[in-house]
């Protein structure tokens, strides 16, 4: 009887203890930030920010320590970029090649690609280990807000499968280009990018929206950082309420005849809704400039952006 019990009470604990060994597993966010980053080993530049969110830069985290936690998760990662017009003719095959070799290396990864329909399937010559799906948007793009084109598609998608295919997305665009590793480190609830420019401005000079009724208005003396609107990460959940909330902000201001841009009401959403990870200016540098030593690894580079 007593050995029945036993046995009873040691298939509870085994499968309580399975449970938790699979929530642990599932929920990437457990491990500890401790464990990889080390905000310490740069004293050059902001490692954390007053809410304790990290900035990764190069040297304040352990790939290895990383690579060991997200290696025993069966994750994917998807990434989604917007190439229209001339953007696309010129860059799209550069950003999907340069994708392919550096971001998320050793992971599985879905690239959602947002273009018009009269272009073809793009990634002929690309590696079989990377999956691609093609999104149509409206030939007349140009005509529109191509933002609102872009987060209206990205929303709408994200809705009717992408939050069952991909544990964490990223949103780009196909002026960036990938030239070194950019890996697992990025990951987060809501990621939010630093912008190469203004991380060195003073904050009284951010181009924040300062109209006060546009719903993206930050006032004189608010705002945390200028955030740039290239790439932004996060979960498909996370992304989505950024995507309402972007376009509830544009309904709103369009009513009183406000055109606020898309970065305004991204760095009105993540002064609200504080970004849980940083990237330093190194994961998207303004090729046009030269960089600072601050940034010693470039991961990302942008077209410039007056060229295009
Ligand atoms: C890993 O994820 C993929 C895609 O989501 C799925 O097809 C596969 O069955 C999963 N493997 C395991 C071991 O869970
Ligand atoms: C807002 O509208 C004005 C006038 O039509 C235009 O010059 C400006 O570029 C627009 N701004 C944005 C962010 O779309």
């Amino acid at each position: 009887m007593l050995n029945f019990r036993r046995k009873v009470l040691l298939v509870v604990l085994l499968a309580l203890s399975f449970m938790l060994l699979k929530r642990y597993f599932r929920n990437p966010a457990e491990l500890r930030l401790s464990d990889w980053f080390n905000p310490r080993k740069r004293t050059d530049v902001i490692t954390m920010t007053d809410w304790l969110a990290p900035v990764i830069w190069e040297g304040t985290f352990s790939r290895e320590a990383l690579r060991k936690h997200y290696h025993t998760q069966n994750l994917t990662v998807g990434l989604a970029v917007l190439a229209v017009g001339r953007i696309a003719d010129k860059y799209l095959e550069m950003f999907l090649q340069s994708a392919n070799r550096h971001f998320m290396a050793g992971y599985r990864v879905i690239i959602y690609v947002m273009t018009e329909s009269h272009r073809m399937a793009p990634g002929t010559n690309v590696k079989a280990a990377r999956s691609f799906q093609v999104f149509t948007i409206p030939d007349d793009i140009w005509w529109h807000d191509p933002d609102i084109v872009r987060m209206k598609t990205l929303g709408k998608h994200i809705v009717e499968h992408i939050q069952h295919e991909v544990d964490f997305l990223f949103s780009m665009t196909a002026s960036q280009i990938f030239q070194n590793d950019f890996g697992v480190e990025a990951l987060g609830l809501r990621v939010a990018q630093l912008h190469a420019w203004w991380y060195f401005k003073d904050a009284k000079d951010f181009p924040y929206e300062r109209r006060p009724t546009s719903t993206a208005c930050i006032p004189f003396g608010q705002g945390d950082f200028y955030y740039d609107g290239a790439l932004v990460g996060g979960t498909p959940l996370e992304f989505l309420d950024l995507i309402d909330v972007y376009l509830n902000g544009v309904a709103n201001d369009f009513q009183k005849g406000l055109n606020s841009s898309y970065e305004s009401h991204l760095n009105k959403y993540f002064l609200l809704n504080k970004p849980t990870k940083l990237l330093s200016p190194e994961y998207n540098w303004d090729s046009s400039f030269f960089p600072p030593p601050q940034v010693q690894y470039i991961k990302v580079a942008q077209h410039s952006r007056r060229r295009v």
